[in-house]
């Protein structure tokens, strides 16, 4: 099977954060032939379009991470009915680079109730020309579930939802 490498981000910095947790249970329970990367934006400095010529270690490994992978895997949180601030934050980084536009993204939500934030997530990622797969996009309701990457890897049906999704998207990727 033909090698398929993605770029997953998690909007949160929390250490026992559900949107990390999903994103490490996805690269485990992925098959072989799909490498997830997971990004890190929490050393990215403040977003301030006065910096963008400036080389940014941490900015400079998300661009070449995003450049080779052949998709987007973004799970965020929902803060006040918005976007996270460290999400949106890497998404404006982003904004000016050639490596984002028509990205095949894939969207987990992990609060089915969290609504705004998706949406507005949707909206942002649509203007910066990304390739939002909607059929790859999953729900799973882990907001209080208390569960680990291990207890999601261990659970069939958040697992079996993860997996269908991931396919889905591994297949529209590829087409
Ligand atoms: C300051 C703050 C504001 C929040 N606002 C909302 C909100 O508006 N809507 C919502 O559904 N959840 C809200 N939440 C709940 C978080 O989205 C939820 O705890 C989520 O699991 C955090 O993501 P994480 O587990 O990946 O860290 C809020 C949490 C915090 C700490």
């Amino acid at each position: 099977m033909k090698h398929i490498k993605l770029l997953a981000l998690s909007g949160s910095l929390r250490q026992a954060s559900y949107n990390s947790a999903v994103l490490e249970a996805l690269k485990i329970i992925a098959p072989a032939h799909i490498e997830i990367v997971m990004g890190n934006i929490a050393d990215l400095p403040l977003f301030n379009p006065d910096r963008e010529s400036e080389v940014i270690p941490a900015l400079e490994t998300l661009k070449s991470i995003l450049a080779q992978a052949s998709g987007l895997i973004i799970a965020s949180p929902e803060y006040a009915h918005g976007i996270s601030g460290p999400m949106k934050n890497a998404l404006d980084w982003l904004v000016s680079g050639d490596e984002f536009p028509h990205k095949p993204i894939m969207l987990i939500n992990t609060s089915p109730r969290a609504s705004h934030a998706q949406e507005s997530l949707r909206e942002v990622l649509i203007t910066m020309s990304g390739d939002i797969i909607e059929s790859a996009c999953v729900s799973v309701p882990l907001l209080g579930s208390g569960l680990d990457k291990n207890g999601i890897i261990v659970n069939a049906e958040i697992s079996h939802a993860l997996q269908t999704a991931l396919n889905e998207f591994c297949q529209k990727i590829s087409l």
